[in-house]
């Protein structure tokens, strides 16, 4: 499963990307609002440092000026992913740039005949969002088993990008039902490299290794 991270904080990019575990990332208008930034200047940023997909939101809510957003956005740099919403306008785009070798995420998806509309207009990625999807009641999980289904049934090419990830949990359960990607803020991903078994396990070696007096250097 391929790791994204779900910020525009740069510096939280440079960390998480000097792991060498991070494959992409994605904002959203929310996300550049937070971090103050020029929204084209923090995105140019942002595809220096990674080489993987790196979703840019259009923000117009009709097709012509969807097209005319993601013309500028996609100039940014060869790595931009435009994200358009699941409207119908949001789809016209994603099948008019996907058509034209540009790769699209289609976001704010709640619901698996979303994601198959998506997968029909060539969407490089789809965006199902499980924590939002958790916090009305309804299963995120859910959703994801049913798009994995319905995708492996006709062999669609479409990335699932599992989005609004809000815990560890969310990315185990992700990775178990097969999904490609998710995205997850800093956070969550640091998280996941903890366990306090570790760190009981390196207190108990280090204070072994002191008592034989040697170094390795
Ligand atoms: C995904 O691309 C979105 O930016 C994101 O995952 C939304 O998450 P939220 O529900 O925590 O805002």
């Amino acid at each position: 499963m391929k790791f994204f991270v779900d910020t525009a904080e740069i510096e939280a990019i440079r960390e998480l990307a000097a792991t060498g575990l991070l494959d992409g990332v994605t904002t959203n208008p929310s996300l550049i609002a937070k971090s103050g930034r020029d929204f084209k200047e923090v995105t140019a940023e942002i595809c220096a440092i990674v080489d993987g997909p790196v979703s840019a939101e259009v923000v117009a809510l009709d097709h012509a000026t969807m097209m005319k957003e993601a013309e500028i956005l996609r100039k940014i740099a060869d790595n931009v992913c435009i994200k358009v919403p699941l409207t119908v306008d949001g789809l016209k785009t994603c099948k008019a740039l996907s058509s034209e070798g540009t790769m699209v995420n289609v976001t704010l998806c709640f619901s698996a005949n979303q994601a198959l509309l998506a997968a029909k207009a060539g969407a490089s990625f789809i965006s199902p969002f499980v924590g939002r999807h958790d916090d009305n009641g309804f299963d995120g999980m859910d959703l994801i088993e049913d798009i994995r289904l319905i995708y492996d049934n006709y062999n669609f090419a479409t990335e699932i990008l599992v989005a609004s990830v809000r815990h560890t949990m969310h990315v185990l359960q992700a990775a178990k039902i097969g999904a490609d990607v998710m995205t997850a803020p800093p956070k969550v991903i640091l998280d996941l490299f903890k366990h306090v078994l570790t760190d009981k396990g390196i207190e108990g070696f280090m204070a072994d290794w002191a008592k034989t007096g040697q170094s390795i250097l």
